[in-house]
C-alpha cells in the first residue's frame, strides 16, 4: 500500500522538498529534518551510551525504553530547531533495519503515526544505506562508487555503479570491526564503546606488538576479525598467568594496525578493481585517526578522491537516514502503513527500482 503518494507535487525538481527522518535502531535517538536531500535543517541526538556503558554493551530491553521515554521530545526539538512547520513535510523516513527489532519499532510507530496524521508518505530507509549517503550530505557522490562501512554491526565493501543501487563486494565472516574494537577494550577493561580509547592508546603508542592479519582468499573481499581479537585476548591471558606487566600500548597498537591494513588493503583494490571515482568511508569505526590517516594516504597514491563525513554524521544519527530516503522519495517509491522492522534488512533488495 502507498501512502498519499501524490502529496509530493515537485514536478521533478525535489530541492524544496522536506523529510523528517527518525533513526532508533540501536542506542541513539535521533531525528533530523533534512531538505532536498543534502541540506541538514537540524539533526538531533540523544544518546544512551551513559547508560549503556555499565553493562559493557547495549542491552536491548534497555534501548527500547529510553527511545520510547525520549521520541516524541527529539522530534519535537528537530522540527522546532528546522524553523519549519509540520505541514511544510513532504515525508516521514524512519530506519526499518537492519538493528534491534524493538528499537526499530519505537522509531516505525512515531513514523507511521505522523504520517498517517499528516497525510504524507512514509519512507522505510536502511541503516547502512543512511551510513553510505551521509557523504551527500557534505560533497555530491559520483558514480561509480566504492563504500568501505565499519560500523559496530556492519564491516562491508558496497559498489554503487548508480544512485541508490547497492552491490555488496564483500563482508565480515565474523565480528564486525567495530564490534571487535568494543570487545578488545572490554578485555583491556576500557569504558564501552570502546573504539575511541582503542584508538588514543594506539596512535600514544611507539610500540607494536605484531598480530596476524585475516586476509582469506586471495581475491577474497571478505573480511574476518574474530581471529585478531581471539590473539589479542590470547596475549592479555599470557601475560596476566605469567604475572607479567602488559604494554596495553603496544597491544592496542598491534591490532589497529592489522585492522587498518586489511581495511585499507581490501578497499584499495576493490575500488581499483571496480573503476570507482570515489571511496567513501563511513559508519562510527570512520571516525578512527588511524583509518582516516592511512586511507587518506593510500587514496591519493592511487589517485582515488576519499570523502570521509565529520564524526557527528559517521556515528548513528537521522539526518543520514534522510538523505537516503530522498533517493526513494525522488522516485516516489514509498512505504506501505504496514512497515515493520526488519533486523536482517538486506541492502541491495533496498536499492531503487530504476
Ligand atoms: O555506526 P555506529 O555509531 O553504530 C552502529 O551502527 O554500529 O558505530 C559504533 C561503533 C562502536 O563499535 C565504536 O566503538 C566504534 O564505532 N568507534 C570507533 C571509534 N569511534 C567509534 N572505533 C574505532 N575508533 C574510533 N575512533
Ligand atoms: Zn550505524
Amino acid at each position: 500500500m502507498n501512502v498519499n503518494q501524490s502529496s509530493v507535487t515537485s514536478g521533478g525538481n525535489f530541492s524544496d522538498e522536506i523529510i523528517l527522518a527518525i533513526e532508533t535502531s540501536c542506542d541513539e535517538t535521533s531525528a533530523a529534518v533534512i531538505r532536498g536531500g543534502k541540506h541538514i535543517l537540524s539533526n538531533v541526538v540523544s544518546s544512551q551510551i551513559e547508560i549503556h556503558e555499565r553493562f559493557g554493551g547495549v542491552v536491548p530491553e534497555i534501548a527500547s525504553r529510553k527511545h520510547v521515554e525520549s521520541i516524541t521530545l527529539i522530534i519535537e526539538q528537530a522540527v522546532k530547531e528546522a524553523g519549519v512547520g509540520l505541514r511544510d513535510l513532504s515525508a516521514i523516513a524512519v530506519t526499518e533495519g537492519p538493528g534491534l527489532v524493538g528499537a526499530l519499532l519505537v522509531g516505525i510507530v512515531a513514523a507511521k503515526s505522523l504520517a498517517m496524521a499528516l497525510g504524507i508518505p512514509l519512507i522505510g530507509t536502511h541503516h547502512i544505506a543512511g551510513h553510505i549517503y551521509a557523504n551527500e550530505l557534505v560533497q555530491d557522490i559520483v558514480y561509480p562508487s566504492l563504500a568501505l562501512v565499519v560500523s559496530g554491526g556492519h564491516t562491508e565493501l558496497v559498489l554503487l555503479e548508480r544512485e541508490g543501487a547497492f552491490r555488496i563486494l564483500g563482508r565480515t565472516r565474523d565480528d564486525a570491526v567495530g564490534e571487535a574494537y568494543d570487545k578488545v577494550a572490554r578485555a583491556l577493561k576500557l569504558p564501552y564503546p570502546g573504539g575511541p580509547h582503542i584508538d588514543r592508546l594506539a596512535s600514544e603508542s611507539q610500540e607494536e606488538i605484531v598480530l596476524p592479519r585475516a586476509w582469506l582468499e586471495a581475491d577474497s573481499y571478505d573480511f574476518s576479525f574474530s581471529g585478531l581479537k581471539s590473539a589479542v585476548l590470547a596475549a592479555i591471558n599470557q601475560h596476566r598467568m605469567k604475572g607479567l606487566e602488559l604494554n596495553e600500548g603496544a597491544l592496542a597498537r598491534g591490532f589497529q594496525q592489522s585492522v587498518i591494513e586489511v581495511l585499507v588493503s581490501k578497499a584499495l583494490r576493490a575500488a581499483k578493481q571496480s573503476g570507482a571515482r570515489q571511496l567513501l568511508l563511513c559508519g562510527g569505526v570512520a571516525a578512527n585517526r588511524g583509518l582516516r590517516a592511512a586511507l587518506t594516504e593510500s587514496c591519493s597514491a592511487a589517485g582515488i578522491p576519499l570523502l570521509i563525513p565529520p564524526n557527528s554524521l559517521c556515528t548513528d544519527n537521522a539526518a543520514m537516514i534522510g538523505a537516503a530516503a530522498f533517493l526513494k522519495l525522488k522516485r516516489g517509491q514509498f512505504s506501505g502503513l504496514d512497515l515493520k522492522g526488519d533486523p536482517g534488512l538486506s541492502l541491495e533488495k533496498w536499492s531503487v527500482n530504476s
